[in-house]
């Protein structure tokens, strides 16, 4: 097989709290993650030398700033050392939204090696470089996982508690959340930033993890929206007061919670009806280009494929 094809999806944070500041400059985490229905596709072709992207958005680099380009350069240099690879991008996600869109495209590119080149890695081999990556990278990793047909790879549609820096992961149940609508404003954030202007004195809703795993646990989805909480969603509001008012006008709308996803900007809600997030979806479609009514990932043909899972080597 010469080429592959990778779904990557988004995340969204369904809890996100800071416990401290580490001595390596990173927080400690324990986030909810996500996955959602809406994901880049990724194309790998093998190449007997070099790393070339290409990709439909004018948004992303192409060099090795791009996490999918240090992916690549990391498994190829140490597992596959001559080879290369052209990976096209199909850029579905909004970019420097809070949704993980490059972290998962990293993801899928270290799995798509995996299976381009047999590299039979271990899944903790593939999590320990995709966690050295970016600290999202482990989590988009650990969704990758069925191949239904030669040359195509999806996932499984993972949640997962995230916690360290976000590469300790312990998976939860799966349970479909059926209408999420995200808005992402016409700005990016600084994920960089808004973590160092946190200020953990100041921080009034701290998110019940506690309360929101029983219920998780228990696949109550509608009272999941009441114990979702994010810590660095004030000092987000604070830099850009409109996702402040974007959350706000969600709940007018009739969301049962909306909530910032990772360091911002996007903000999700949840719905409990169709028509309710359907009309919510025309309202901020008036006023914003990235609004998307999405739902969980989850692949049917993932049940079938259980006979063919990727050969991770473990
Ligand atoms: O790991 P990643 O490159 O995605 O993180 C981007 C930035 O977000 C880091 O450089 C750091 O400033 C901040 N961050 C943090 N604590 C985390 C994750 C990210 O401070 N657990």
């Amino acid at each position: 097989m010469h080429t592959v094809t990778i779904e990557a999806p988004a995340k969204i944070n369904l809890t996100l709290d800071v416990i401290g500041k580490r001595s390596d400059g990173y927080h400690e985490l324990e986030t909810v993650m996500h996955q959602v229905n809406l994901y880049d596709r990724i194309i790998l072709e093998a190449r007997p030398a070099g790393i070339e992207l290409a990709t439909n958005s004018s948004q992303i680099p192409l060099d090795q700033e791009n996490l999918v380009y240090k992916a690549a350069l990391v498994i190829l240099k140490k597992y596959q050392p001559g080879a290369g690879v052209k990976i096209y991008i199909e850029k579905n996600i909004p970019v420097g939204a809070g949704l993980a869109g490059g972290s998962t495209d990293a993801a899928a590119v270290l799995a798509g090696i995996n299976y381009l080149y047999d590299c039979r890695l271990s899944r903790q081999q593939l999590l320990e470089m995709a966690a050295a990556i970016g600290s999202d990278v482990a989590f988009c990793l650990s969704g990758q996982y069925y191949q239904p047909r030669p040359g195509v790879l999806l996932g499984q549609g993972v949640t997962a508690v995230a916690r360290g820096r976000g590469e300790l992961l312990e998976s939860l149940p799966a349970r479909f959340i059926p209408y999420i609508l995200i808005v992402k404003p016409d700005f990016e954030l600084s994920t960089a930033q808004v973590y160092s202007e946190l200020d953990l004195e100041s921080v009034e809703q701290f998110p019940d993890t506690k309360s929101f795993l029983q219920v998780w646990n228990k696949g109550d989805i509608i009272n999941i929206s009441v114990y979702m909480a994010n810590v660095l969603e004030s000092v987000s509001i604070r830099k850009k007061p409109e996702i402040g008012i974007i959350k706000s006008r969600l709940m007018e709308t009739g969301a049962l919670n909306a909530l910032m996803s990772g360091s911002g900007p996007s903000v999700f809600a949840i719905f409990s009806d169709e028509e309710a997030a359907c009309r919510a979806y025309r309202v901020f479609k008036k006023d914003y280009r990235e609004v998307y009514l999405t739902s969980s990932y989850s692949r049917s043909e993932a049940v079938a494929s259980k006979r063919n899972p990727i050969n991770y080597g473990d």
